[in-house]
């Protein structure tokens, strides 16, 4: 029995809790494996090289084979390769395939197993913010521009194509045809980069707060020579744009600001008389108990306490964290001003909602 509630707890029910605690165990540890078999390119080297043995896939991965026989250990008793005992060989379904490499067509869930990673180099500091308060600096986030960017490029770029610009009818034409658009706290600005070389009439202007996300933003557009999009290193909290841009967009970017409510009404004050607002945001609800049996609730829940709320907690910020919720949300951007708000989800991208607000 629970000891401050009325659940009656079968020994069954505790073996079976047991069982699933063993479960997140090996997931966690898993996932940690998966995450470096995507950056060393193991995978994408299993999976073109076909069946082979430890010292095959280390040479064509041009990696260490002693590591990568243990990687191979995780992968396998985890079964995502499979192992063959009577050849010694090692293979990649190309059903799993599809789910871990840069194949064409592959939905490449690799990539996002690097965040357990990155939030673990920062537990410490976490633990410190549960004692004393306070928050986690971007800065000590290492990788954290690169994987969100990699992490974006799958959710945004991707989702142009799968209904992202259909949210809002006569956008595609407007952009077309040229209009003035923002992308607000753009990262390293590949949302933008991307719509800037699709419609080159349109101009562009990616603002975000990093030196670092905006100097690698810089350099992609002139890699790729793209001249109708320009970056700013600028606090989105001080902007003072007025009746400017057709089109604004936030990826992922209000919940985890210093102050929300001054950004959303920045944005308003930025926006043309019949501008538009496109606001990617986590999927969830502000209450809790709803959240509960949602499949990224878990992974939400930690990614904001362990990065998207304590980032703004450490600038003396609300706190909101990634599952301030629909309900907030809409609230918020009530406050600030807007109208006419629309909520979209898109089957691509379940971790967030669409937010079209005038
Ligand atoms: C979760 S990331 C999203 C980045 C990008 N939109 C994407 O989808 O990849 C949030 C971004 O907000 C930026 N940011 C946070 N607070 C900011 C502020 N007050 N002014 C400008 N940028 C800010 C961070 O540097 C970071 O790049």
């Amino acid at each position: 029995m629970c000891s401050n509630c009325s659940i009656q707890l079968s020994p069954q029910d505790t073996e079976a809790f047991a069982g699933s605690l063993l479960g997140i165990l090996n997931n966690g540890a898993t996932a940690m494996m998966i995450s470096i078999g995507h950056r060393t390119g193991l995978f994408n080297a299993l999976h073109e090289t076909g069946a082979c043995n430890s010292e095959t896939l280390a040479n064509s991965a041009n990696l260490n084979e002693r590591y990568v026989r243990e990687w191979l250990g995780t992968m396998t008793t985890s079964g995502i390769v499979m192992y063959d005992p009577s050849t010694g060989l090692y293979s990649l379904p190309n059903e799993h395939a599809m789910l871990l490499t840069n194949a064409p067509d592959a939905t490449n869930m690799a990539g996002f197993m690097q965040w357990i990673s990155v939030l673990g180099d920062v537990e410490s500091e976490i633990v410190e913010c549960f004692h004393n308060g306070g928050g986690v600096p971007y800065s000590s986030y290492e990788r954290f521009h690169d994987v969100m960017a990699e992490h974006s490029d799958g959710t945004i770029l991707g989702g142009f194509d799968q209904g992202i610009l259909e949210l809002i009818p006569g956008l595609e034409q407007q952009l077309i045809e040229g209009i003035k658009v923002l992308d607000i706290a753009c990262g390293k600005g590949h949302a933008i980069l991307e719509l800037a070389r699709r419609y080159p009439n349109s101009q562009f202007v990616g603002v975000d707060f990093s030196e670092e996300a905006i100097n690698d933003a810089r350099i992609s557009a002139s890699a790729a020579d793209i001249s109708n999009v320009e970056y700013e290193i600028a606090d989105v909290s001080k902007l003072n744009y007025s009746n400017e841009f057709d089109l604004i967009t936030a990826f992922d970017a209000i919940h985890d600001q210093r102050d929300p409510a001054t950004v959303l009404s920045n944005i308003k004050n930025a926006m043309s008389n019949d501008g538009i607002f496109l606001m990617q945001d986590i999927a969830a609800s502000s209450n809790v108990e709803k959240n509960i049996g949602q499949p990224l609730s878990p992974l939400i829940y930690t990614i904001s306490c362990m990065h998207c709320m304590s980032v703004s907690l450490q600038q003396g910020g609300l706190g909101l964290g990634a599952a301030w919720g629909k309900e907030l949300a809409l609230t918020m951007l009530d406050d600030a001003g807007f109208v006419g708000v629309e909520t979209h989800d898109l089957p691509h991208d379940i971790m967030n909602h669409y937010y079209i607000a005038r």
